[in-house]
């Protein structure tokens, strides 16, 4: 007698999420919109891979950061390499200019992404394992307009999704302006140390600026009185800072300054920021997105010095956003046809005819496997079908075929070889109706 397998029930894991096909409206939109606007301004598309040595984070995220230290899915390959899923897509990007001799190619060179980033991170809403990021790099130009066009994509695209956004910004200076301002900033926190909390405790000397956008209140409170950044800027920083704010008050952009915007990871310099849903529902400012330059991280990889600056935003926190503000999405743009059939020889027929009309670029859909003329009627109608074809025993006798206006009910009976002509005239008549009533 077979042994019976006991049922086991697989789950998901936790951090991951399944998108099923009602979310992919939100992601083909979005990425719809991504492609425009990188069409738009001159950017081409990179995939890198998702697996990646840990020594390229390590070197550019910064061991000390919360993605490396804590966060990364980190393996030995059978082949004894140390690899990590990537957390993060900048570093990868990096990466490939230098190792495929873009710093060849007219500059600045200008990149985007979306794929999934990995973080072991404490699974909360907006907050997974996998998420999915698109980002936009612009390496190889430090001009103060890219920075402000660079915020302008990384706003325009969340406004067109239907999301009332604010950008914050910020300047975290350059490398020398940034030791300067650590060092003062240590010193400003050298008798808090106890009213901080445990995690910045430890930052204290290994990630110092973190401190300043620490959650816990108390640490909030003494970031507030802590000595700004701005106040250390080189004047070569201050002046470039000044310009990207010009030309962002020169665009249509709510943007606000925030002088404890320091961003997660190690590679930032000089202009830095932040992007918020302004009216979420439940008061917390998550933020959608995040960006600055990185000019030192070519160079860090062994390219030669090369400005650049880019932003990535998360796809799910940017979904879950449109679906509090009840976004409106272009649901059911419906069908011009459906293809209904009646017994056997007739669903052979309609099989064919179905592949016929897709073949030939009707807009037509089906439900072969429904038997009965109601369910398939209502299925028509759910599907938005301007026409419903039938064909039943009596129309394979009589070669003829049935054609049910959906919207008035009326049905004809067509000659079955005129069919496609009998469709193009109803679809014309359509067209024509609507532009009169659009006059
Ligand atoms: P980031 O601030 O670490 O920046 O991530 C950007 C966005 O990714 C976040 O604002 C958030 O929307 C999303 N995100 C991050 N972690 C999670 C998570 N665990 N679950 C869901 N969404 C998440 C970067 O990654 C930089 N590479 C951005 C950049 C590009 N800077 C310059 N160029």
């Amino acid at each position: 007698m077979a042994v019976k397998k006991k049922k086991v029930k697989m789950q998901l894991v936790k951090g991951m999420k399944d998108i099923l096909p009602d979310e992919q409206l939100y992601w083909n939109l979005i990425r719809k919109k991504v492609e425009n606007f990188a069409r738009n301004y001159g950017f081409s598309r990179i995939d890198t891979p998702i697996v990646e040595f840990t020594s390229l984070f390590k070197r550019t995220v910064g061991e000390d950061t919360d993605v490396v230290s804590k966060e990364m899915y980190s393996f030995v390959s059978p082949g004894g390499d140390k690899l990590s899923l990537r957390p993060e897509n900048t570093a990868s990007v990096v990466r490939a200019y230098i190792e495929h001799g873009m710093l060849n190619l007219p500059q600045p060179v200008k990149l985007f992404y979306i794929g999934p980033q990995f973080r072991h991170d404490n699974p909360q809403a907006g907050r997974y394992r996998q998420f999915w990021q698109f980002g936009f790099e612009a390496i190889g130009d430090d001009d103060p307009v890219i920075d402000a066009q660079l915020i302008a994509i990384s706003y325009y695209i969340l406004k067109e999704l239907g999301l009332d956004i604010e950008i914050q910004v910020n300047s975290v200076g350059d490398s020398d302006s940034r030791a300067e301002y650590i060092k003062v900033l240590k010193k400003y926190y050298q008798d808090k140390k106890k009213l901080l909390c445990k995690d910045c405790n430890l930052r204290l000397n290994k990630n110092t600026l973190r401190l300043l956008d620490c959650k816990s209140k108390k640490c909030q409170e003494l970031a507030e009185e802590a000595p700004q950044i701005v106040d250390y800027l080189s004047e070569g920083g201050k002046e470039h800072f000044m310009a990207v704010l010009e030309y962002l008050d020169s665009l249509d952009i709510k943007y606000s300054l925030n002088p404890r915007i320091v961003r997660g990871l190690d590679y930032y310099t000089r202009t830095a920021w932040e992007i918020f849903e302004c009216s979420s529902k439940d008061g917390k400012l998550n933020a959608l997105g995040g960006g600055g330059r990185y000019d030192d991280l070519v160079d860090a990889l062994g390219g030669r010095p090369t400005p650049a600056i880019g932003f990535a935003i998360g796809v799910e926190r940017v979904i879950m956003k449109m679906q509090e503000a009840k976004v409106e999405l272009n649901k059911n743009k419906g069908f011009d046809i459906y293809v209904a059939q009646l017994g056997n020889e007739a669903r052979k027929k309609a099989i064919s005819l179905f592949e016929e009309l897709r073949s030939q670029g009707f807009s037509v859909t089906e439900n072969m496997s429904k038997k009965g003329l109601k369910d398939q009627l209502e299925a028509a109608d759910k599907k938005n079908a301007k026409y419903t074809l039938i064909m039943g025993q009596k129309e394979i006798s009589d070669d003829t075929i049935l054609i049910r206006d959906m919207e008035s009910g009326v049905q004809e009976i067509v000659d079955y070889r005129k069919i496609k002509m009998e469709i193009r005239k109803r679809l014309d008549k359509n067209i024509a109706k609507n532009l009169k009533l659009k006059k």
